[in-house]
């Protein structure tokens, strides 16, 4: 297992180029199932995650190619439409599966995720959805059985979940007449997923609102897109370029799927400039504390919650972090105290008392997110190593930081253990 080491102190400076975003890709590439002809996707990032997914398909009957950033997707041998609990178990948006396989193969057996890390995170949203377009749904051993025919019908998410709108938005893509979503997610994923599908033949409507509207058709054709770039990666080296008192820009990126976040860092006191596709923030002076609430799209991300605690440990002044998307999402924090934070939890909401400064220490990363806060912990450090183990979290959502992180300054390197 590979562990990072860093000796922090460093203030990171330059630009970086931000990936195709893991949130749009991997419900995309779910999305090819859906297609007659081959599905072929640019910007596809080099993850873990994304094999995983790729993996998932190939077992499935999918053709896949994978070659630099584009992946081609041919679907038309798919023979088995039904997600194992080893793949599934690995990473749950394999659960993205099941809405295309019912829709176009009208059956499908996919293994119940279950829980990880951050929260017990069930599924009764996607499946209640199906429910209602008319999907026979029983469980079995783990898995999931769904089974019908898909009819049009409209429902309402009790949450707008991410996910859950995706797999009703696919479905419904094939679905026997016209389908209401209500309540539906917002993430910019989402739009990314319904503008690839629209290019494919479906009808949807709304994509980007609460309310989502998608008139089925018969069959939905290949085509090519380009991923939207990841605005969780954007935003996790605009953090660390602020944790170090950088400058920091990030190219190929949209300032637009940044709401609430961007306007954080400039209350704080950081510098931040937009243009065309790049973003730029600075805080070569220091920062001061903020209170954010993860809340769903347009709100503050809960996937930069993790990263924004660690700037937020030397700010100047005490902030307050609540998280409102997931249970148990500040994994991070007993790490972040080792290295000398200051920071209480109290359920959902965790006080930060900006300290002078972090020590380098031995942390364990635990979830995708709070290890990317870890190794911004670590850059902030400047006494002491800080080793992060069991990377391969990190691994999943990008793509060699180190080398990236490096190239703008750090002192970072990865190590097998
Ligand atoms: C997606 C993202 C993840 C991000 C999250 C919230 C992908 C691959 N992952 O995850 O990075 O952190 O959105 O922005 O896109 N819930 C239910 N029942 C359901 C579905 C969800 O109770 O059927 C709950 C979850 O437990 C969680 C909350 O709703 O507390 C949000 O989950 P959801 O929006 O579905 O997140 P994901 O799609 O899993």
């Amino acid at each position: 297992m590979d562990k990072m080491i860093i000796r922090g102190g460093n203030p990171l400076k330059g630009s970086v180029h931000v990936r195709g975003a893991k949130n749009a890709a991997l419900p995309l590439m779910a999305a090819s199932i859906l297609a007659e002809t081959p599905l072929t996707l640019h910007n596809v990032p080099c993850l873990h995650d994304v094999f995983s997914m790729d993996k998932l398909l190939s077992f499935m009957g999918v053709h896949s190619e994978f070659t630099g950033r584009y992946m081609v997707m041919d679907s038309a041998g798919v023979v088995n439409p039904e997600a194992p609990y080893e793949l599934v178990r690995k990473m749950r948006a394999s659960f993205f599966v099941l809405g295309p396989l019912v829709a176009r193969f009208g059956r499908a057996r996919v293994s119940l995720p279950g829980g990880c890390a951050i929260g017990t995170r069930p599924v009764d949203i996607h499946l209640k959805g199906l429910e209602a377009l008319g999907c026979d749904i029983s469980l079995d051993e783990g898995y999931v059985v769904a089974e019908g025919k898909l009819t049009g019908a409209s429902f309402t998410l009790d949450f707008p979940s991410v996910g859950a709108t995706e797999t009703l938005m696919m479905a419904a893509t094939r679905a026997e007449g016209l389908t209401r979503l209500y309540n539906v997610a917002r993430e910019p994923e989402i739009e990314d997923l319904a503008l690839c599908l629209n290019a494919m033949g479906a009808q949807i409507s709304g994509a980007g609102s609460d309310m989502i509207t998608v008139v089925g058709v018969d069959n939905l054709k290949g085509v090519e897109h380009e991923v939207i770039p990841d605005r969780i990666e954007a935003g996790t080296f605009l953090i660390a370029g602020v944790a170090t008192h950088g400058d920091v820009t990030v190219l190929n990126a949209r300032a637009d799927h940044l709401p609430g976040f961007l306007e954080k860092l400039q209350e704080i006191g950081a510098e931040v400039e937009v243009r065309q596709d790049r973003i730029r923030a600075a805080a070569v002076n220091g920062y001061s504390a903020t209170d954010i609430t993860t809340r769903p799209y347009p709100g503050f991300p809960t996937d930069l919650q993790a990263q924004t605690m660690a700037l937020l440990t030397c700010a100047e002044g005490a902030s307050l972090i609540k998280e409102t998307v997931f249970e148990n999402r500040f994994m991070q924090v007993a790490e972040l105290n080792r290295m000398g934070a200051d920071i209480d939890v109290d359920g959902s909401t965790a006080l930060v008392r900006g300290v002078s400064g972090l020590m380098g220490a031995p942390v364990m990363a635990s979830d995708l997110r709070a290890s990317a806060a870890l190794v911004i912990a670590g850059l902030m450090a400047p006494q002491g190593e800080t080793a992060v183990q069991r990377v391969y979290h990190i691994d999943r959502g990008y793509e060699r930081i180190e080398e990236r992180l490096a190239a703008l300054g750090a002192n970072i390197e990865r190590r097998r253990n």
